[in-house]
C-alpha cells in the first residue's frame, strides 16, 4: 500500500484543519495540527509570564524548550487527537483569543521552530500523514507528494473563526477576531524564519466560495490522484 505525505498550508482560519481532519479520516492517515504545537509553546510562555502584551523574555523560553514535551493523544470521544504538554491535556486552553494574540511572536523564534519542525519531521517519517500549518510544504516536507495552499478573504475567515469561538462559548467580538486574523497573517508572512508563503509546487485553493464538502471533495480527488 503506497502512502504519501500531504501538506496543507495557508493563512489563519482558512478551514485547513477541518479539511485536513476529514481527509486523514477518509484515507486512514494520521492528522497533525502543527499550529497546536506553536500554540502549546505559547501557552507555556504565557503561564511563565515570559510573554505579555508588551514584553517577551525570549531567552528564558528558549532555555526551557528542552524540558517541554509535546505529544498528541487520540481521543475517541472527540474523534481526533488532543495535544499534551508534559502529560497535561491543553487542547482547549490553546484555542483562546489570548493565545492567538501571542502565538505569532512565539512562532517567529528560530529556536522554537527548530524544535517543532524536527518533531514534525519525525511524526511524518512513515508517510501516511496529513499535516497542516504554515511551512509544511516549504520547510517541513519540501518533498511532500501533495501540497495544498488554502486562501480565503480575511472577512470570510474572521467570520468562520468568530462562529467557531462563539460555539465554544468564548467571549469575543467579530472585530477582535478580524483584527487577530489580519495581525497573525501579517506577522506570519513577514517573519524572517520560514515565512508563510505558497510553495512553488503547491496547488492553491481559494475557498471563499466553496463549502466544506466541496473543499473536501476537491482535495480528496487531488489526493487520490497522487497516491
Ligand atoms: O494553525 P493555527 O492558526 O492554529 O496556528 C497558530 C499560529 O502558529 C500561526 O498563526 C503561526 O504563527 C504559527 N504556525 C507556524 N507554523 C506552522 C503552524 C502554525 O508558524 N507550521
Amino acid at each position: 500500500d503506497h502512502k504519501i505525505t500531504i501538506a496543507i498550508d495557508g493563512f489563519s482560519s482558512t478551514g485547513k484543519s477541518t479539511v485536513a481532519k476529514q481527509l486523514a479520516k477518509e484515507l486512514s492517515y494520521v492528522y497533525v495540527d502543527t499550529g497546536a504545537m506553536y500554540r502549546a509553546i505559547t501557552l507555556y510562555a504565557m503561564r511563565k509570564k515570559y510573554i505579555t502584551k508588551d514584553s517577551f523574555d525570549e531567552e528564558s523560553l528558549i532555555k526551557d524548550l528542552p524540558s517541554l514535551h509535546l505529544k498528541f493523544v487520540f481521543e475517541a470521544s472527540r474523534g481526533f487527537a488532543a495535544i499534551y504538554l508534559n502529560e497535561e491535556n491543553i487542547e482547549d486552553e490553546i484555542r483562546t483569543m489570548q493565545v492567538s494574540q501571542n502565538v505569532s511572536r512565539v512562532s517567529a523564534l528560530s529556536g522554537v521552530r527548530k524544535k517543532l519542525v524536527s518533531q514534525q519531521q519525525q511524526m511524518g517519517l512513515e508517510k501516511g500523514v496529513v499535516m497542516d500549518g504554515r511551512d509544511i510544504g516549504t520547510v517541513v516536507f519540501p518533498n511532500a507528494e501533495l501540497k495544498i495552499f488554502m486562501t480565503a478573504s480575511a472577512d470570510e475567515r474572521a467570520n468562520r473563526r468568530f462562529k467557531e469561538m462563539k460555539e465554544k462559548g468564548q467571549e469575543v467580538s467579530y472585530d477582535e477576531v478580524l483584527k487577530n486574523v489580519e495581525e497573525r497573517d501579517l506577522l506570519d508572512t513577514t517573519r524572517e524564519d520560514s515565512p508563510l508563503v505558497k510553495a512553488e509546487d503547491a496547488i492553491e485553493i481559494d475557498n471563499s466560495t466553496l463549502n466544506i464538502d466541496q473543499q473536501f471533495q476537491k482535495i480528496l480527488q487531488l489526493a487520490k490522484a497522487s497516491i
